[in-house]
């Protein structure tokens, strides 16, 4: 393997101002997922979900960011899943997004609440018809003997749908609301020295910013 103590990237793509970022963590990161998109970013709004475990231990996995709120994400995912019996162990989650195309990282906490049926129907029905027989089909983090096992229970649920055309959403399968109690926006800058601007809320509810050291 090539000697990885080499490898440094400086960062030098942009700068963060306090006053330029806006009122809401929930329009920044708005703007930033637009600005991830418009650069082309791979997975523009994939982020690593941080929940803690029953046995102790914190598990990170990466999923992708369906809705921005003024003051929450929501993600959606099979609800028998490890990641959701972690969160129901513990109703509190970090996600962690990055753009290495523009040197930026978000690293958020907060407050876990799972979506409505209502909100869980209309994305279900948004999904690809692939994705919808998908949500059938696996038995998210459960072991699994083969592939091939897999494959035939696709070939059974692809049947069973063959002649209909709206793909109920199973019970299982809906989506979490992450509602912010910190939000850090992260600037790569020169020399190791990046800006870094936190959102948290003050005694009265109103949002505020302020720096932290890099
Ligand atoms: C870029 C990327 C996006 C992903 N998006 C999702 C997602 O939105 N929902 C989901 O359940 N899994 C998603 N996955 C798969 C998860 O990382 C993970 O493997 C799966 O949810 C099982 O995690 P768990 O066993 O910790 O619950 C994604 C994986 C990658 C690499």
């Amino acid at each position: 393997m090539k000697n990885i103590q080499n490898i440094r990237t400086d960062y030098v793509k942009g700068v963060l101002h306090i006053q330029d970022l806006q009122d809401s963590p929930g329009q920044q990161l708005s703007k930033w997922l637009e600005d991830a998109i418009a650069a082309q970013a791979l997975e523009p709004n994939a982020f690593c979900l941080s929940s803690l475990s029953s046995n102790g231990f914190p598990r990170g996995r990466n999923v992708l960011v369906k809705g921005v709120e003024e003051e929450a994400i929501v993600f959606f995912t099979n609800k028998m899943s490890a990641k959701s019996a972690d969160l129901s162990f513990n109703a509190k989650a970090g996600a962690t997004f990055l753009w290495p195309e523009l040197e930026r990282q978000v690293c958020i906490y907060g407050d876990v609440s799972a979506l409505s049926e209502k909100e869980n129907d209309s994305y279900f029905a948004t999904r690809p018809r692939g994705s919808q027989l998908g949500a059938w089909v696996s038995q998210q983090s459960q072991p699994l003997s083969s592939r091939e096992e897999l494959d035939a229970t696709l070939e059974a649920v692809r049947k069973k749908y063959q002649d209909i055309d709206v793909i109920d959403r199973p019970s299982h399968w809906g989506g979490f609301r992450i509602t912010f109690v910190s939000v850090e926006f992260w600037q790569g800058r020169a020399s190791r020295l990046h800006d870094r601007i936190v959102y948290t809320k003050g005694n009265g509810g109103q949002w505020q910013k302020g720096l932290l050291q890099p």
